[in-house]
């Protein structure tokens, strides 16, 4: 622009038509997107493909203006994927660095693309098309993790175990069963995830600014070209909501907090106190000051991380709850957190899957944490209760021979049978069985308990579900 032309711009300001100056430098940096929205472009180029086919088909553009449309949108395909395209802060967004270029390759054709078009719904296509693409991605890493979970659980359906509650030695159960706790888990984590793609799977492109298109558009052409299971039904609804990106947030914020649990329990588990279980070295970090240290830095990271996403969950609900309908640019703040997610769960799950297979386990310290504590008193109070007595009584008579054996310093299993009886004339010598760490586990025979043959349906059960 010359300072005697205030009627032209720039010629780099797509929409620059009605601005007598120049966006100011600092407003031009503050609104643009491309420094973070340029992994979209795959999925723009896909959704302007679609876009310039339908048009053709509908007679609303040339056959030479799609040939040269789909012959530029190729080159830039592959310009990026050399990395010699030129993102330009210039043109604000990655929808607008690749109408440029495109103009500049092909000229005309080039311009006649947006037709019939808003980057409203535009973007809120590529949003949909690089979820559905991360989903996918997520539900099968989250099946490899799921595989290694289930192989090192099948190595120990007979680990014996202390079971907790409030961090207190509660019940014996194996080390295969607790595992399994975080494949029910993460199996309702994958749930999640395929109920949230098929809310992601739905094609906005027809919606245009807010109100939808003068032109004849064949809206489920699109959705068929791109793989959309339908499209959008309201055009001011899809180019503004939000909501199943923040669903998907709320869903990878809830998968993070059982990986997040689960590296807590890893945590303590390789504290020597417990020694339950070693890392392999290729997970664990030195100290710089202090030379006997090997720490768990990968679970703590992962237990960290769980912060950030439940960060990026809160961002996108507060970024929602206040627009108006339709479209407004808040929501181009909505790619940062939903990529951070992404990118935060997909990485914890890679590394996860691969340090399940490093966990060495140490099973004499975790039988011998389950020998302290009483863990089998809950059974000779159910074996009481087989012999008649009512289960509060049982529990009454148990409770003092626990409190005798801690007196003594010895464990219930210890206690001779006569010591026993003096609680109640009900406990004969078979009673002692019951007092057996391995009788405990055996017991609890029935869907969802800790007893092996149980253990082992379950993991078959998941290994059908998971392979097929
Ligand atoms: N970069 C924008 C975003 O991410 C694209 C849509 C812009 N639309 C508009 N009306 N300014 O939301």
């Amino acid at each position: 622009m010359t300072p005697d032309d205030p009627s032209r711009v720039s010629e780099d300001q797509t929409w620059s038509g009605r601005f007598s100056e120049p966006v100011a430098d600092l407003v031009k940096h503050y609104s643009a997107s491309i420094g973070f929205d340029q992994r979209l472009a795959e999925f723009d180029i896909q959704g302007s493909l679609a876009h310039a086919k339908m048009l053709h088909a509908c007679n609303v553009l040339s056959a030479k203006d799609l040939a040269d449309i789909e012959r530029g949108l190729g080159q830039i395909s592959e310009e990026i994927t050399r990395g010699i395209f030129e993102w330009s802060v210039d043109h604000e967004d990655v929808h607008l660095n690749i109408e440029h270029r495109l103009t500049e390759l092909v000229g005309d054709a080039g311009k006649r693309l947006h037709t019939a078009r808003s980057r409203n719904d535009q973007v809120a296509t590529d949003i949909r098309l690089y979820l559905r693409h991360s989903i996918d991605n997520i539900l099968q890493l989250l099946r490899s993790f799921q595989a290694n979970l289930l192989d090192l659980a099948e190595q120990h359906v007979d680990t014996l175990m202390p079971g907790f509650t409030h961090l207190q030695v509660a019940q014996p159960v194996s080390f295969a069963h607790h595992l399994m706790a975080y494949y029910e888990m993460t199996l309702r984590d994958a749930q999640r995830f395929s109920e949230c793609r098929a809310r992601v799977n739905l094609l906005p492109l027809g919606a245009a600014a807010l109100a939808g298109t003068t032109f004849p558009i064949d809206r489920a052409k699109v959705a068929r070209e791109l793989g959309f299971d339908d499209v959008c039904q309201n055009s001011l609804d899809a180019v503004s909501d939000r909501d199943f990106a923040i669903e998907f947030c709320a869903d990878a914020a809830l998968l993070m907090m059982h990986l997040s649990r689960l590296s807590e329990e890893l945590i303590l588990w390789m504290n020597p106190r417990f020694g339950f279980v070693r890392l392999a070295d290729r997970f664990c970090t030195g100290s710089s000051i202090m030379p006997q240290k090997k720490n768990p830095d990968v679970p703590e990271l992962v237990r960290g991380k769980t912060g950030r996403v439940n960060g990026d969950l809160i961002s996108l609900l507060t970024l929602m709850k206040a627009q108006p309908l339709a479209y407004n640019k808040d929501n181009q703040e909505d790619k940062e957190p939903l990529f951070d997610s992404i990118d935060t769960v997909v990485t914890s799950l890679r590394i996860y899957a691969d340090l399940l297979m490093g966990i060495e386990v140490d099973r004499d310290a975790m039988r011998s944490a389950a020998s302290e504590g009483f863990a089998t008193a809950t059974d000779l109070a159910d074996y009481l209760v087989r012999k008649g007595l009512p289960f509060r009584e049982a529990h009454e008579a148990v409770a003092r021979a626990v409190r005798s054996a801690a007196e003594k310093g010895v464990d219930l299993a210890d206690l001779s049978v006569e010591d026993l009886r003096q609680f109640s004339s009900l406990i004969d010598e078979d009673a002692r069985t019951q007092l057996s760490l391995d009788g405990a586990l055996a017991a609890r025979n029935h869907v969802g308990g800790t007893a092996a043959q149980q253990v082992k349906r379950a993991i078959e059960a998941a290994r059908k579900s998971i392979f097929g």
